[in-house]
């Protein structure tokens, strides 16, 4: 399904400041695999993301999606059969906009009829039963502004709109980080639901190390620019929480950033840390 070759991304080449981000770094995905991302602040993860998606092209390597060669594919293309869901609920939808018009304007966008922008009745129940299908009484919220919505609203909507015209690829980058525990858990399940509905092939990355070892099939561990660490089937099964950060320690040489945060599903930070 993805193929990624050897890419290499160096920012400000040619500069002091040079720096690899993405070194020679290799991955292929089969067909339906949901593989979360783990690695501490830097290791490249957004990187690896912005290649696939486009946001800039590679330095060497090549990238290829379900057959297709798009290397050099500009980002607005690749949009159509590549998702992308941020930590920032406000991302990606317009706030002046309303959940329905926000809705409209991602299926036009997805199926390149701008025509459809105007919403017909038909489109309006449609949305109506995917909204309803989430449980988050967003079925009501049609005609409110996305920028009134609630943090985990906005991205169970931005969800749907990545998701209406089904997506070759899903990335998720951190999309329950700003949600509050509950709100994120209920963003996860709803995020699973419509991953394995669709059979949609999903990477994710995350700062818990829990979900990450809990959600999907595959986890991979970046770490300088590589992966480090590919983990799945019983291997993956089989390991603790302690234990993959303990490989991680061992693979990349340093800690992983926010140990205690990725504890936290063990144990209960302080108060004043929530
Ligand atoms: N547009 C950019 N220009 C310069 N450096 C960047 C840019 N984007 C990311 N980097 C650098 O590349 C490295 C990897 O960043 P990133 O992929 O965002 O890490 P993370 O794993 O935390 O998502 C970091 O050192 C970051 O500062
Ligand atoms: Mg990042």
């Amino acid at each position: 399904m993805l193929d990624v070759q050897n890419i290499t991304k160096i920012f400000l080449k040619g500069t002091p400041n040079a720096h690899t981000a993405l070194d020679d770094l290799s991955l292929h995905l089969d067909d339906g695999d949901f593989v979360t991302v783990i690695g501490s602040n830097g290791a490249g993860k957004s990187t690896l993301f912005n290649a696939i998606a486009g946001t800039f092209f590679c330095d060497s390597g090549r990238i290829v999606l379900d057959g297709e060669n798009i290397t050099y594919q500009k980002e607005h293309l690749r949009a159509k059969s590549v998702g992308r869901i941020f930590q920032d609920p406000m991302k990606g939808t317009a706030p002046e906009l309303t959940v329905a018009e926000n809705l409209s304007l991602a299926y036009a966008k997805a199926t390149r009829n701008l025509f459809s922008f105007a919403l017909r009745k038909k489109d309006t129940e449609f949305f109506r039963t995917r909204l309803a299908a989430l449980d988050m009484g967003l079925e009501d919220r049609m005609h409110t502004k996305m920028g009134q919505l609630s943090g985990g609203q906005r991205q169970a909507v931005t969800l749907l709109m990545s998701t209406m015209v089904t997506p070759k690829l899903l990335l998720l980058d951190e999309h329950t980080a700003a949600l509050d525990p509950v709100t994120a858990q209920k963003v996860l399940d709803i995020t699973k639901t419509v991953v394995s509905e669709n059979r949609i092939t999903t990477m994710m990355i995350t700062h818990n190390i829990s979900q990450a070892l809990h959600t999907g099939n595959r986890t991979i561990m970046l770490s300088g620019g590589k992966i480090v660490l590919d983990l799945q089937g019983e291997a993956r099964e089989k390991l603790t929480i302690h234990a993959l950060m303990e490989l991680y320690r061992e693979k990349s040489g340093k800690l992983l950033d926010n140990d205690r945060m990725l504890l936290s599903d063990m144990e209960s930070p302080p108060t004043s840390e929530i």
